[in-house]
């Protein structure tokens, strides 16, 4: 199994105070700092743009995984990578095989990686499939998008097993992100079936300290990994 990692989604903090939420991750030994992009067409709620993460970059080395929820990622995935995103994650939903083709050509002529999400009921399709070794993660969400401080939806443990049995057959590699309702009461049940990145929101900064609520997940998430 891929190594556990640890990324706290920036949208559960005070959207005015983001350079601090940025300074909890480093603070906190996070792996990666997850940025939700969200336009209010593909989800009900708008965030930010490519400005914000070009500035948040200054803060930090980090990885930046920024999850686009957005109708045309086509149209703004240039301008997120070269804010500085890492990973640059699309919604399948809105993708099919050209378009992700198209994207997956761009991240790699800047040396980025391209990650693939699915909202809780969505299926990987078959254009997916085909293309599992291009991705860098695959995003399996276990909430609705658009607001952090959901609760986790458990029907989706067996699609992430599905994912996960379909990743060992074909010798894939890619990280599996778990999105969603994250915390460290069902961070065994998600570990032991196969996500190894763990993106919390309310799970980090909701909680009195959010620094040690970092560490507080990778212990959970180190105990599952040594349990299976
Ligand atoms: C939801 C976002 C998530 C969210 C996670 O649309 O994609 O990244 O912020 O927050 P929690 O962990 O609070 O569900
Ligand atoms: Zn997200």
């Amino acid at each position: 199994m891929n190594q556990i990692r640890i990324a706290p989604s920036v949208l559960a903090w005070d959207l005015g105070d983001l350079g601090r939420a940025v300074d909890i991750c480093v603070e906190g030994g996070a792996d990666q700092v997850h940025l939700d992009v969200i336009d209010g067409h593909f989800a009900p709620n708008i965030t930010f743009g490519p400005g914000t993460v070009k500035d948040l970059r200054r803060r930090c080395d980090l990885k930046f995984d920024t999850h686009l929820m957005i109708e045309e990622p086509s149209k703004y995935a240039e301008k997120f990578l070269d804010a500085g995103s890492d990973l640059l994650t699309f919604h399948a939903e809105v993708l099919d095989g050209r378009k992700f083709e198209e994207l997956h050509a761009l991240a790699l002529r800047k040396g980025k990686e391209i990650g693939l999400a699915v909202k809780p009921f969505t299926e990987l399709p078959g254009w997916a499939v085909e293309r599992i070794s291009d991705l860098g993660a695959l995003v399996v969400m276990t909430v609705n998008p658009g607001f952090s401080g959901q609760s986790m939806d458990m029907s989706v443990m067996p699609k992430l097993e599905r994912i996960r049995s379909l990743f060992s057959e074909e010798g894939v590699r890619t990280d599996i992100e778990i999105d969603g309702g994250v915390e460290p009461e069902n961070v065994h049940e998600v570990v032991k079936r196969g996500g190894n990145v763990l993106v919390a929101g309310a799970g980090v900064y909701s909680k009195k300290d959010p620094v040690q609520a970092i560490s507080h997940l990778r212990e959970r998430a180190n105990l599952a990994v040594k349990a299976t």
